[in-house]
């Protein structure tokens, strides 16, 4: 089929490029006139694995290409993608300007039958509303328009697209069903399961689906705590939960708070839909507070760590993307917690191995270090913020070496502690007090408690 895609983010990219690996014909157009350019030299706006070899191999087949004129775009195209951004306002709801500025945009060089279908996450109503809109502009004429959200996690965005747990499709109108079927049937031909519902469904899944997904995240920080309260460890627990099929596995690794660019804003405007529509969501609404409230503790444990005069400290923060394998700093952890031990008077240091270009605008008068040996030399403590594979590896007799102080505060999870241990280190993990013949739990409030509950319980 002809499918134009609107917006080369990674969303819209990720897309045109699994697309056009499914043999369909895909044009992608970006009203950023550069981002075109440079993609037409191959260079990509964004890291994402695989998608610059997909990119590549499609082009030269000649299945993918990039526009940067809209009328050449949507020439003769069964299919428009609306893959544009969709940031929060201020009360949480989603800023929808680009997605009724690319509607306008694309409305008057529409053909008769080509299906609009929005893919950026919405709330629900907007595939209709976009609808009008588009009818509006062009004298009354209708379009369909059907909602297509994407489940794309960055860093494993082309396999999420290929091999889906599901796809769903929200149409209003049965031809414009027929046309979508048409275009996802190479998947639901290799198995993926095929979901057709209303656009406003469609719509409700996505905000549903994330809010749930972040809801697990929230849970298990919580969880980690009580762990480290009453001496156990969330791994363990966690494990044991997750093998209960109605719960699953997924979502459930313990973190500085979930980042990104859909998680926080996704459930800020699924809050804000329960309170537009008078059907209030206390669930998100809290964890909308204890994700932000998570990512200030875990910077209030590394000052209480450093202890005493924090002024005179600093700390090597290892990872700043807000998870691995993806450079972007989008409501990324490391936002809040280096200003705050900054605001302290900690000097910080940081590697991240793809997002310290992004990330250097973002934070000010951080030392920037080529790896994380360098990041750790001399520092009071080292932070392990982001789960990249690298840092599982690290040599960690080398790090203690190359610091001051002893203290490693794993937020991932990530190191064994035991090996931390042997190579000198004081290990902090999340939820782990299993380890408290470690230096680092003897002094711990989690410990303590755990002690004292021991030494009063009857056995
Ligand atoms: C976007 C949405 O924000 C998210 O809600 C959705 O779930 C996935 O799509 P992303 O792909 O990361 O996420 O967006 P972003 O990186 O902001 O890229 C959007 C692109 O659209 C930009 O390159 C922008 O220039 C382009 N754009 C915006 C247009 O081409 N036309 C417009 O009218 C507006
Ligand atoms: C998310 C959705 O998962 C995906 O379906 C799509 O809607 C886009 O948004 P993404 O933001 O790329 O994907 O990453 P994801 O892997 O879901 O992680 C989001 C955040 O949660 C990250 O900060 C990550 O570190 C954190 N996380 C994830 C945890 O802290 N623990 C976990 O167990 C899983």
């Amino acid at each position: 089929m002809k499918v134009a895609i609107i917006g080369a983010g990674y969303v819209g990219l990720t897309t045109g490029a699994c697309l056009a690996d499914l043999g369909h014909q895909v044009h992608v157009h970006d009203v950023d006139g550069q981002r075109i350019s440079r993609l037409c030299q191959g260079d990509l706006p964004i890291y994402e694995p695989g998608l610059r070899e997909l990119v590549n191999r499609t082009r030269a087949r000649g299945s993918l290409s990039f526009a940067g004129d809209l009328t050449l775009a949507l020439a003769d195209r069964d299919l428009v993608f609306l893959c544009v951004g969709t940031p929060s306002l201020a009360g949480g709801s989603v800023d929808l300007s680009q997605v009724q500025a690319a509607a306008r945009s694309i409305a008057p060089e529409l053909g008769a039958d080509t299906v609009v279908v929005i893919k950026s996450t919405v709330e629900a109503g907007t595939a209709r509303a976009i609808a009008t809109l588009i009818a509006k502009v062009r004298g009354g004429r209708p379009i369909a328009v059907a909602s297509n959200p994407e489940f794309l996690r960055e860093g494993s965005a082309i396999s999420d697209f290929l091999t889906a747990d599901r796809i769903v499709v929200g149409v209003d109108t049965k031809w414009a069903a027929a046309r979508l079927a048409t275009l996802y049937a190479p998947l639901v031909q290799r198995g993926i399961a095929y979901v057709e519902t209303s656009t406003v469904d469609a719509e409700l899944t996505k905000c549903a689906a994330n809010a749930f997904l972040a809801l697990k995240i929230g849970f298990i920080n919580e969880v980690a705590d009580l762990c480290e309260a009453a001496g156990g460890d969330v791994l363990s627990v966690a494990r044991a939960v997750g093998l209960d099929r109605r719960i699953g596995s997924e979502c459930l690794r313990p973190g500085p708070g979930f980042g990104g660019s859909c998680f926080p804003k996704d459930i800020r405007s699924f809050a804000a839909s329960g309170r537009r529509l008078g059907a209030p969501q206390g669930l998100i609404e809290t964890l909308i507070d204890r994700n932000e409230h998570r990512k200030r503790q875990l910077a209030q444990r590394v000052l209480d760590h450093l202890g005493g005069d924090v002024a005179r400290k600093t700390v090597a923060v290892l990872g700043l993307a807000f998870k691995a394998d993806t450079d972007d700093m989008r409501e990324a952890a490391a936002l809040t917690l280096i200003p705050l031990l900054q605001a302290a008077g900690v000097k910080v240091k940081a590697h991240d191995p793809q997002a310290m270009e992004r990330a250097r605008g973002l934070l000010p008068d951080v030392i920037w270090c080529s790896s994380p040996y360098d990041a750790a030399e001399g520092a009071d403590a080292t932070v392990l913020l982001t789960e990249w594979a690298v840092y599982r590896e690290l040599d960690l007799s080398r790090l203690a070496r190359r610091m001051r102080g002893k203290g490693l505060l794993d937020f991932r999870n990530l190191v064994d502690p035991v090996a931390a241990d042997r190579s000198g280190l004081t290990y902090v993990g999340l939820g782990r007090p299993g380890f408290s013949s470690h230096a680092a739990w003897r002094g711990e409030r989690g410990g303590q408690a755990a002690r004292q509950s021991l030494a009063a319980s009857p056995v």
